[in-house]
């Protein structure tokens, strides 16, 4: 096989990206699939000789070592700040693959207790013209139990004893289980797959299991975490938290994180606000957004997202936190860290912009801490730098 820099890319750019530019054509939901497919198989026979040198290319276009974007949060190695949000590898099926397309690290999920089918199709839609997207997947996985078997058949081992993987695990409430009862729920999966991740996010902030948002409220998510630190062996603990939440809510929930002595807080997850797209149609049920059920990601939940963390680190600047929402480029992603983020994760903007996105994001950052003579990406944190060309 003749090696080609930047073959990858080139694949992307030419068969995915023209598909993207398009709202209908081929369904969302099934290109993510096909893709996920891919690179499950990919991730489970990466040692066969064709598969490995496949992984040495990836690895070649998409990972960029630097010792400046090293940071060691809450006791766990992040060999850079750019993740990959939960929800794409809901199953884990590629859990082994996300450090050789460059991320420092990946949440897998939303895993619940039950295996559960999610809402009826279609249920993610794409919103190509303002790089967005529109999903009411309501946690489809396969259940924790599945979980730990898809890790243990890619070799991904305990978490003490593998290298180079860091893996978070994004929990939360099956469908059929009462809300009051949704702690038992939580716990069931986390004793499960406490032995596998390197962090835990719980999910309070999915818009599309019913009622999941009232455990934001500040009395029950404190008997939820009260009971998840108690478990033995638990890994630090990040909380995932919707973008629709008012300052006060978020400053409730902050002296939470405070009393509580939990790690961090991951923001946002997907908004029920239409961020000035109430009166764009989808067109495959011909409603409008305002009308539609589902949480909004991509580009115009930038904005939002960014204020939130800002607040956050305003608030308490020993929170850790993990930036979600509309990153889609060097600047957005340098803003969010400058805002307060210690790490970053990307869906929506990874899927527009193509796999290349984590490579420019970290060049990028590498760039502007030389610009503003940083010594490593940690001084940059909350510091309100501004990007420089
Ligand atoms: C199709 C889809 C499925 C998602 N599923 C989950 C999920 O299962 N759990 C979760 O915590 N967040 C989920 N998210 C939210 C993302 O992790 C992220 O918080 C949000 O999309 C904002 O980031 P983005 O603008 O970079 O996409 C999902 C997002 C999308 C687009």
């Amino acid at each position: 096989m003749v090696k080609q820099k930047g073959m990858l890319i080139n694949i992307y750019n030419n068969l995915v990206t023209p598909l993207l530019k398009k709202d209908a054509g081929i369904d969302a939901e099934y290109l993510t699939n096909l893709s996920l497919s891919l690179l499950a198989f990919t991730s489970k026979n990466r040692n066969r000789p064709l598969i490995s040198r496949i992984i040495k290319d990836l690895n070649q276009e998409f990972c960029v070592f630097d010792k400046r974007l090293h940071q060691k949060i809450c006791g766990i190695d992040f060999s850079n700040p750019v993740g990959l949000a939960a929800g794409f590898d809901k199953n884990g099926d590629a859990a082994n693959i996300w450090k050789d397309f460059g991320f420092g690290f990946a949440e897998i999920g939303t895993v619940t207790k039950f295996s559960q089918s999610g809402n009826p199709k279609p249920r993610l839609f794409r919103l190509a013209k303002e790089e967005a997207a529109l999903n009411r997947m309501g946690f489809n996985n396969n259940g924790a139990e599945n979980l730990v078997k898809n890790l243990l058949k890619q070799g991904v081992e305990f978490q003490q004893s593998r290298q180079n993987i860091c893996l978070g695990i994004n929990f939360g409430k099956s469908k059929i289980t009462n809300l009051s009862k949704a702690t038992e729920d939580y716990l069931t999966s986390l004793k499960l797959l406490i032995p596998y991740c390197d962090y835990a996010a719980i999910n309070v902030s999915s818009p599309n299991t019913e009622g999941l948002r009232k455990l934001q409220d500040p009395i029950l998510l404190k008997e939820l975490l009260r009971e998840v630190k108690n478990l033995d062996n638990c890994p630090p603990l990040f909380v995932k938290i919707a973008p629709d939440l008012n300052y006060k809510d978020i400053e409730d929930i902050c002296q939470l994180i405070i009393d509580e002595n939990i790690d961090g807080i991951i923001a946002t997850n997907t908004s029920l606000d239409r961020l000035g797209l109430e009166q764009r149609k989808i067109k495959q049920t011909g409603l409008l957004l305002a009308e539609e059920n589902g949480g909004l990601s991509g580009r115009p939940l930038q904005l939002k997202a960014n204020q939130i963390i800002r607040h956050i680190h305003n608030i308490d600047n020993n929170i850790k936190l993990i930036g979600v929402g509309g990153i889609d480029s060097p600047e957005s992603a340098w803003e969010r860290i400058c805002s307060g983020a210690s790490l970053i994760q990307i869906y929506t903007g990874w899927i527009y912009k193509g796999p290349q996105l984590v490579p420019n994001i970290l060049n990028g950052i590498i760039k502007q801490i030389n610009t503003h003579k940083l010594s490593n990406i940690g001084e940059a944190i909350g510091s309100n730098l501004k990007w420089i060309e």
